[in-house]
């Protein structure tokens, strides 16, 4: 019998019908009561829909003073309600939004973003909005996990082995795993790494984890590749309870699919899936690493450090960050926060004549200079913590670029950058929402909003990436 949530009890659910009115702040299908029910104004959170349709649904369970609800079935289809292109939507714990078009997907994050801003007091932007050149298959990485407990859907066959699977964890099921065969978000040779591997693990007969008696030789799969090079990295993570038939299972997959430029098998044995930077690493094949070439510079891609996830649109990040810094004719920019050494690196490549990286990675500092080696670039890189490096190094500098993580810079750092020497600030921020607060104080603080731009990496996702360009206010 299929998993999934049990036959629906018409007697017991509280059917309603809803209209879809647009996405919540966490990118969740959002509607609203029709008649009989429209007296309720709490909004409804659905687990599906598209802006415009209008969904039978059950009402499950009120929480915070919304309703949160499952769609029954889809009575009128809204103007940008498309077919779901993936087999594996729906369950997939992945990307939710495939049944709106990409162009209601670009307009809804433009309302998102401008709602933020206007939520925040800032004076009313023209948005500018690049989308994605591709919505699919645009990932350049993707992680994939083995489960020993296997999610089963309807339409596969009785009898399927549950004791195995590889693919994704249905939404909000961390305790099972979906299978699965093609993933139209991740670079097309995903789907042939997918197979082979699950064949070479059968053959081999080497078991998927269970991450409950926290047992089960196979645990993750890690795959990258440098789109415009063609190099690629597969990486199998496994429990390090037998290496040989692991590294057998690997070496099957190289002979299945020689295109495959280097291969890595490393040990994880934490309760999580998160693998240190101490995890005891072995090269299988080639030579551990990638490289991948944006903006004419040739970066190194060790498995697990930071690299932008959409190269089509790291080239167009690349250009709004040189083309900052070219207006204000920055000839000193620091990138903090700046990983393997991304925007510092395109900025000397064109031209910028000094360029200091600030990052507390040792590990992707030493990247970072080796990537600017490479290259014959004179970038230099310091490692540290942004929060203490900040506030001896923001003088004589004319630009700049800030890159933190979700949480946003350390404060130290954020009044490092409010009293900075800088004429120009470009903030890139993963999530606006986040970074909104940030924003803010660097307004109140003299800073002036210059220039927003959604730059669209994550189509089929709520995601995306927002870039904005703050100038020093002009003193009265
Ligand atoms: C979103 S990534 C940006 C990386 C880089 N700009 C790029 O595009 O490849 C954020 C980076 O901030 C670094 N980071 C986090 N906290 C930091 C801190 N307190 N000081 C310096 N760097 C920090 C992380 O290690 C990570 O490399």
């Amino acid at each position: 019998m299929a998993d999934g949530p049990a036959a629906t009890d018409r007697a017991r659910r509280k059917p309603a019908a809803v209209q879809v009115v647009g996405f919540d702040e966490r990118g969740r299908p959002m509607g609203r009561l029709l008649p009989p029910l429209e007296a309720d104004v709490r909004p409804v959170i659905l687990d599906a829909g598209s802006p415009g349709d209008v969904v039978d649904a059950d009402l499950l369970r009120k929480r915070r003073g919304v309703w949160e609800a499952r769609r029954v079935s889809t009575l009128q289809l809204g103007p940008a309600h498309v077919q779901a292109p993936c087999a594996h939507f729906g369950v997939c714990g992945g990307c939710r939004w495939q049944e709106t078009a990409y162009a209601g997907q670009l307009a809804a994050k433009a309302a998102g973003i401008e709602a933020i801003l206007r939520g925040a007091g800032l004076a009313p932007q023209k948005l500018h909005s690049i989308p994605a050149p591709a919505s699919e298959r645009y990932r350049n990485r993707m992680e994939f996990s083995f489960g020993a407990t296997r999610w089963v859907s309807g339409d596969e066959p009785d009898g399927v082995d549950r004791t195995f699977a590889l693919g994704m964890h249905p939404a909000g099921r961390f305790d099972r795993v979906l299978d699965i065969n093609a993933c139209l978000l991740a670079f097309p040779e995903t789907d042939a790494l997918l197979a082979a591997t699950r064949a070479a693990a059968r053959a081999h007969q080497a078991s998927a984890h269970d991450s409950l008696p926290h047992r089960g030789l196979l645990r993750m799969l890690l795959l990258r590749k440098g789109v415009n090079t063609g190099e690629i990295l597969l990486e199998l993570v496994s429990d390090g309870s037998d290496d040989a038939r692991a590294e057998r299972v690997a070496q099957s997959v190289a002979q299945e699919c020689p295109w495959v430029s280097t291969m890595t098998h490393v040990v994880h044995q934490g309760m999580n899936d998160a693998v240190g930077a101490d995890a005891r690493r072995t090269v299988l094949l080639g030579t551990g690493v990638i490289s991948e070439v944006v903006a004419g510079v040739r970066f190194r891609i060790q498995p697990r450090s930071f690299f932008q996830t959409n190269t089509a649109q790291a080239e167009v990040l690349a250009r709004l960050v040189v083309t900052a810094a070219q207006e204000v004719n920055a000839q000193h920019v620091q990138d903090w926060c700046c990983g393997a050494g991304f925007f510092a690196l395109v900025l000397a490549k064109a031209g910028v004549p000094r360029v200091l990286g600030i990052e507390i990675s040792a590990g992707a500092v030493e990247d970072a200079r080796v990537n600017a080696l490479a290259n014959a670039l004179p970038a230099e890189f310091v490692a540290g913590d942004i929060a203490v490096v900040s506030t001896s190094c923001a003088t004589a500098v004319d630009m700049l670029v800030l890159d933190p993580p979700r949480a946003g810079l350390p404060p130290a750092a954020l009044e490092a950058a409010c009293n900075s020497a800088a004429r120009r600030l470009v903030y890139v921020a993963c999530d606006l929402r986040a970074s909104i607060g940030q924003i803010k104080t660097l307004v109140a603080r003299g800073w002036q909003l210059t220039r927003v731009t959604l730059l669209d990496q994550f189509p089929h996702t709520p995601h995306t990436e927002v870039v904005l360009v703050l100038d020093r206010a002009p003193r009265d």
